[in-house]
């Protein structure tokens, strides 16, 4: 198939790319290189089978362009993170509402079907576990707290896909749940592991934020693009499919996996919401998806227990961070 997949130089969007060259398909990457890398996309920089557009899926012209001829959207692209989220609400509303309404709407136009990377951000601080995709409520706060503007932002692209989806238009919404693994951001972001790993090499404090009893089911990101490409098929057609594995790890536990499998001399120090994000911030205790779905729909299966996702994590961010010790 000939697919476009939006914010592919990024780091789920780059796995992404890699494995659906290596399964023969025609991909065209777009991604504006905000915080993606095209270095991240280099094992396969002269595969015959990808095009690497550098450019915004705000830009309409340009979207209509790469899309022709697709049949099928893996729409990745968004600004992300909860730092992000609560240092620039505006960013991330426009970045995530705008972009997310261009690729639907050109994707009716020229019956593609859409694919779209949504978040368990989406149901907010529910505590009834676990997540199920059409029985749990959204549970957020109030919208004074930019901390829900990056769950609210997502939940309307995800109502946007279901209004193209009643006109017609063949579209599967994918819940991710903390995805980790090599050439995630953690610096711009603050997502936890690469945070925490980051740290871990330089022997700098590893920062757990909060009690560190918050619980979290970290995916490995082989397993996330493993449950995204299947969505091709037209089972998942007007789904929408939780995306992780059900093991639980609380954020002390990870900070310690973190440091013992690194050998890191680092101390493990806690700082408070307050202290991390400014007033107000709230978090939620726990998140557990059902995947049931996934696996009746998608043959969902995933693999990688946390401890050798780590191990292959680490060593890729000890082969690439840099002698500034910047970001790879
Ligand atoms: N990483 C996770 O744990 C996680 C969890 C839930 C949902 N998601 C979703 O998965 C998707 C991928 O996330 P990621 O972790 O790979 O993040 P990422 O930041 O690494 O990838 C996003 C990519 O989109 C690009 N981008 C941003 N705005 C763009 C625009 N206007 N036009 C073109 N490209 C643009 C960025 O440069 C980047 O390469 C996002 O939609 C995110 O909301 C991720």
């Amino acid at each position: 198939m000939k697919i476009l997949v939006t914010g592919a130089a990024g780091f789920i969007g780059s796995h992404l790319t890699e494995r659906l060259l290596n399964q023969g398909h025609q991909v065209i990457a777009l991604d504006d290189l905000s915080t993606g890398r095209v270095n991240y996309l280099k094992d396969v920089a002269a595969h015959p089978h990808l095009t690497f557009v550098k450019g915004s899926v705000l830009d309409q012209a340009l979207l209509g362009k790469v899309l022709d001829g697709c049949e099928a959207v893996f729409h990745l692209a968004a600004v992300l993170g909860v730092k992000n989220t609560v240092d620039n609400p505006l960013k991330v509303i426009e970045g995530n509402i705008d972009s997310t309404r261009n690729v639907l709407e050109l994707a009716y136009q020229k019956k593609i079907k859409v694919i779209f990377a949504s978040t368990s951000e989406v149901y907010g601080k529910n505590t009834e576990l676990p997540f199920q995709e059409h029985e749990s409520n959204r549970v957020l706060g109030s919208t004074k707290t930019h901390r829900w503007c990056y769950a609210t932002a997502k939940a309307l692209d995800e109502h946007l896909c279901f209004a193209y989806e009643k006109m017609g238009l063949p579209i599967t919404v994918i819940r991710y749940f903390n995805a980790y693994g090599p050439r995630q951001n953690g610096t711009q972001y603050g997502q936890v592991v690469p945070k925490f790993i980051e740290a871990a090499l330089k022997g700098e404090p590893i920062p757990v934020y909060g009690t560190g009893d918050q619980a979290r089911c970290f995916t490995h990101v082989n397993d996330i693009v493993d449950g995204t490409i299947s969505c091709l098929d037209s089972k998942a057609n007007g789904e929408i499919i939780n995306l992780g594995k059900d093991e639980v790890t609380t954020i002390n536990e990870l900070a310690t996996m973190i440091k013992r499998i690194s050998n890191s001399t680092s101390l493990i120090t806690h700082i408070s919401y307050e202290e991390a994000y400014g007033k107000g911030f709230e978090d939620m205790e726990k998140r557990i998806p059902d995947i049931t779905r996934a696996k009746e729909l998608l043959n969902y299966s995933p693999s990688l227990n946390l401890e050798t996702g780590l191990k292959q994590t680490i060593d890729w961010y000890r082969n690439n961070i840099s002698e500034k010790n910047e970001r790879p």
